[in-house]
């Protein structure tokens, strides 16, 4: 296998304790996505938006990677230059299970940026918008999360891995937020084959050319041995 690309999103890390957006009981039922995933929420309210990161960066730090995170870190060691995992997630349990190259399409809850000049630094354990910029010393702290109506990060990276993948993974994503619901197209389109890995079907099963349906934390280690023992 010469390029595996592997997306996650919230299901890899459910198991790890932190919530999925749309499950039942998820983050959008129970927050008001406008208010506090959007540009717009951010100006209106700055402290509801920063105390629903700081918590979600607690959250985080309070949490382990799981038997997934820990499987796809040892396909990437076993298989060094093949994997690639674009991430949805804002946490950094795939780097604390051992992976690397992981790309953070939607930002990182270890990140702050300035919403005057656009610099970035590391994240405190709890931000303020009035915390000032390195850089510039505006008082516009943000988190370096990309929300609704923003443009996802690295882009141009992630369609030229789709383009040259010859494996594309999808796991723990509902399918439901582009650009990201579209990289199974892409990959298709690029003739690799298309796996889903996910607790149940997703709006783009039919998309995959195969399926594992079951908690990540058994079908991805389940998926990763069969893959190497096949070689
Ligand atoms: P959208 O599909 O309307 O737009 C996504 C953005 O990406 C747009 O700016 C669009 O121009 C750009 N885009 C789309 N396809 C592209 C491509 N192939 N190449 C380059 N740019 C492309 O989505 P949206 O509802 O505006 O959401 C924006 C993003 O913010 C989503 O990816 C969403 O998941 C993310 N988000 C993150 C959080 C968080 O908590 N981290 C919360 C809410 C939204
Ligand atoms: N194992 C595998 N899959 C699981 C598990 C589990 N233990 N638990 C839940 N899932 C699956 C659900 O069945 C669902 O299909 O994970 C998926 C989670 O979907 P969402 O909650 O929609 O999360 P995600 O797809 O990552 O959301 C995309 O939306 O609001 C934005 O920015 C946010 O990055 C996020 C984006």
């Amino acid at each position: 296998m010469r390029k595996i690309v592997i997306l996650t999103g919230a299901g890899i890390s459910a198991e790890s304790g932190l919530g999925t957006f749309r499950d039942a009981g998820g983050i959008w039922s129970q927050y008001d996505l406008a208010e506090v995933a959007t540009p717009e929420g951010f100006a209106r309210n700055p402290v509801l938006v920063h105390d629903f990161y700081n918590a979600r960066r607690a959250n985080a730090r309070a949490a382990s990677p799981n038997a997934a995170h820990l499987a796809l870190a040892r396909l990437q060691r076993e298989w060094p230059g093949t994997v690639v995992v674009i991430t949805q997630n804002i946490d950094d349990l795939h780097e604390r299970a051992g992976q690397s190259r992981v790309i953070h399409m939607h930002g990182e809850l270890a990140g702050a940026l300035c919403a005057e000049c656009g610099a970035h630094w590391e994240a405190p354990l709890v931000m303020h918008a009035e915390d000032p910029c390195p850089e510039c010393g505006t008082a516009a702290t943000r988190p370096d999360v990309v929300w609704f109506g923003e443009m996802p990060y690295d882009m141009d990276l992630i369609e030229q891995h789709l383009s040259s993948a010859d494996l594309f993974a999808s796991v723990g994503t509902s399918g439901q937020v582009f650009p990201a619901a579209g990289f199974v197209m892409q990959a298709n389109a690029a003739g690799a084959e298309t796996v889903e890995l996910n607790l149940e079907p997703s709006e783009l099963s039919g998309m995959f050319d195969a399926r594992h349906e079951g908690p990540a934390t058994q079908v991805v280690p389940e998926w990763v041995a069969r893959l190497l023992s096949k070689g």
